[in-house]
């Protein structure tokens, strides 16, 4: 399937959804803390979400049970709320997150500290942020995707840890997922040529430790294989005439 380009007034929609979703983010950021479940996490999500007259995406999306998608230390992405899962200090945890603005998506995805972390975990949720945004250099018409991938596996591999091969970024506009798939690794496909107007959700999965991931039985929850941590950093973006505006930035 064809990438589609969006038009100025899409853009115009899908920045408002972007800027709706980075103040969920900044608002979700404040209640993590020991103590509260991944539930709280959800339901403050989702009520936030609400209060701007925007849908979660996430809910009902292929039979997925929330709107936030809570992913605690090894799991990578995709972890289902629970009012049993309680955060510890010393935990990490990947919030995922998308909402509807008058048909438009957005999609965004934080990883956060509880209470005092590691150095390594520190160091882990530095460096998947800072390769998205290594990434993104290469975000421009003229480009290709594969220009992207490299730009994030370079950072996260030269910092000693993995990139997650099973799971993708994606075109985002009407619709959560979109063509391209965005992969986040090199490979000897080039993969599209940006040009001006394509929506991207770009989002590293990055691993403390090996690349191989699991499925839990709940069929929605990635977990590293080798127990490692793991983090996931994500923002909509849009290709401009010579570069990339993102639009899912908290203020
Ligand atoms: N940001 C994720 C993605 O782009 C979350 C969607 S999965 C869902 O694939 F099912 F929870 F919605
Ligand atoms: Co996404």
């Amino acid at each position: 399937m064809a990438v589609i380009i969006k038009s100025q007034e899409e853009i115009e929609l899908m920045r408002e959804a972007g800027r709706l979703l980075a103040m969920t983010h900044k608002e979700l950021k404040k209640i993590i803390k020991p103590g509260i479940t991944t539930m709280d996490i959800d339901k403050k999500g989702e009520e936030i979400i609400r209060s701007f007259g925007c849908i979660p995406s996430f809910l009902n999306y292929n039979g997925y049970p929330a709107s936030i998608c809570v992913s605690v230390n090894d799991e990578v992405v995709h972890g289902i709320p629970s009012k049993e899962r309680y955060l510890e200090d010393g935990d990490i945890v990947s919030l995922d997150a998308g909402l509807i603005y008058k048909g438009y998506h957005s999609d965004a995805a934080r990883t956060h500290g509880v209470g005092e972390i590691s150095e390594e975990a520190k160091k882990l949720i530095r460096v998947t942020e800072e390769s998205f945004f290594e990434g993104i250099k290469n975000a421009m018409p003229g480009k290709y995707l594969v220009d992207i991938a490299r730009g994030i596996q370079k950072h996260a591999e030269s910092n000693g840890f993995s990139v997650v091969r099973d799971l993708c970024g994606h075109g985002i506009g009407r619709n959560l997922h979109e063509d391209p798939q965005i992969l986040n690794y090199v490979t000897f496909r080039k993969g599209t040529k940006l040009k001006e107007g394509m929506a991207l959700a770009i989002e590293p999965m990055i691993n403390e430790g090996d690349y191989h991931v699991a499925w839990l039985d709940d069929d929605w929850t990635v977990v590293t294989a080798d127990g490692s941590l793991s983090a996931h950093y994500e923002n909509t973006v849009i290709i401009t005439k010579d570069g990339c505006e993102i639009l899912t930035l908290e203020e």
